[in-house]
């Protein structure tokens, strides 16, 4: 081999060495023992609601800076399931429920549905510590203490009141035309004509979910009984093949007539737009309608009582509890505690169309409706919710929600009350 040769084969190996060590791994480095300790495990807080639309949105969005201003720390997870009073989002809740899967929070009515769907089957944690330590004896009113309670126990906390019994209408509309909101059904039909002969849809519904149909039920129903009638229902004091129920049945027939022919195609809030767009001249639903107006900029909104409802006020509440086995339970109660402090509630409620579940909220801080619905809390009668799960259990409010579906299309009376009637027995109420 000559030497040039040898030089040539050298620098070849020398040149495929050094490709090989360019595609090697790296030499393993000798590591600096680490000064600071690992991150800690993340922080995770998932609350489940439906508040979807701008003002329930805006409010639980509140609620949330202020958590995050406290634990900047702990990642929210804003588990929303949009639908009008959760008729989407409680399936799904139960299905993640049943199967292991609990979020560490979620939105649930109190009364019937809190306690008979998630308390009595064992599903929640009791909360007595923290209505001690919060002192929350003292600031609820103790008919809404008694409404999240079983078994001498707390089973959730309540973040508002809503009334379900507001009429609302358009003020410019109704001035232009010289008209007042309907005091009396009759009122309120003779006004539904002239409204029609004028080219605006009297009554404007959205029962894409069929909860809006019940919750215009039961605002009739609370209008045609009166309060200790209606409070029967649930108790099976009051007799559903009665000829209230009957009379109630035939004026909701009767007001389906003068309601938005696309009904079942709207939601509650679409409905309202119509009120807003000066298209339908009422609309009859809880005061979450308050908080779509804010957020829709809309300033003309007049309110009053439903026809029959004057001095009766038709509650329901959102509360937050503690599932068992929530994922991170240390979070969940944080979270609580800011559902229940005075100023959690007096940030979430001026935007969500509700008042404060205390009692010692500044009424400064809401809006002229708000303002009025505060001082009606304290002298109204207060009577339970059918549609928002105060009065019936969930699987009642499912069967008088079915009975809804085929009325609002065959409006047939007699087979709508003894279907009410057998779903009050389907309910173990009535005999
Ligand atoms: C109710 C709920 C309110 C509001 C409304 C419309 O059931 O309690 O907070 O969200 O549904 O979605």
């Amino acid at each position: 081999m000559s030497r040039n040769t040898f030089r040539f084969l050298l620098s070849l190996l020398l040149i495929g060495a050094l490709f090989l060590s360019a595609c090697a791994p790296p030499a393993p480095q000798p590591v600096a023992a680490p000064t600071t300790p690992p991150p800690a495990a993340a922080k995770k807080l998932e609350i489940f609601s439906w508040w979807t639309t701008g003002g329930e949105a805006a409010g639980l969005l509140k609620l949330f800076d202020m958590y995050k201003q406290k634990f900047p720390d702990v990642e929210i997870i804003n588990a929303t399931v949009a639908g009008g009073a959760g008729f989407e989002a409680k399936p799904a809740l139960k299905a993640r429920m049943l199967g292991g899967d609990p979020p560490d929070s979620f939105q649930v009515h109190m009364g019937r549905e809190l306690i008979d769907t998630w308390v009595v089957t064992g599903y929640m944690e009791p909360l007595d510590d923290l209505f001690k330590e919060e002192g929350w004896e003292k600031v609820f009113p103790p008919g809404v203490l008694e409404i999240i309670s079983y078994n001498g126990s707390y089973w959730s906390v309540p973040v508002n009141i809503h009334r379900a019994n507001v009429l609302w209408y358009n003020k410019k509309v109704f001035e232009a035309n010289g008209w007042k909101p309907p005091a009396t059904f009759d009122e309120f039909f003779t006004l539904a004509e002239d409204m029609k002969a004028k080219g605006i849809t009297p009554l404007a519904l959205g029962d894409v979910g069929i909860w809006a149909s019940t919750h215009l039920f039961e605002v009739i129903l609370a209008g045609t009984l009166g309060a200790e009638k209606y409070n029967g229902l649930w108790t099976g004091q009051t007799d559903w093949n009665g000829p209230e129920v009957k009379q109630a049945l035939e004026t909701m027939a009767k007001m389906l007539e003068y309601a938005n022919p696309d009904h079942s195609a709207l939601s509650w809030d679409q409905a309202n737009d119509l009120v807003i767009q000066g298209k339908a001249g009422m609309t009859i639903m809880g005061d979450w309608v308050d908080a779509d107006n804010l957020a829709k900029k809309f300033a003309d909104s007049g309110w009053a009582a439903p026809p029959g409802t004057q001095g009766i006020f038709v509650a329901l509440s959102d509360t937050f509890g503690l599932p068992k086995n929530a994922p991170h339970p240390e979070q969940v109660r944080e979270w609580l505690r800011l559902v229940g402090s005075k100023a959690g509630q007096e940030a979430f409620n001026p935007v969500k169309g509700s008042i404060c579940a205390r009692n010692d909220c500044d009424p400064k801080l809401f809006g002229p409706y708000l303002q009025s619905a505060m001082q009606d809390w304290a002298k109204d009668a207060i009577v339970p919710s059918l549609a928002h799960g105060a009065a019936a259990s969930e699987s009642w409010v499912t069967l008088i929600n079915d009975v809804m579906t085929v009325f609002v299309t065959d409006r047939d009376v007699a087979k709508a009350q003894a279907g009410l009637a057998q779903a009050c027995k389907d309910a173990g109420v009535c005999k």
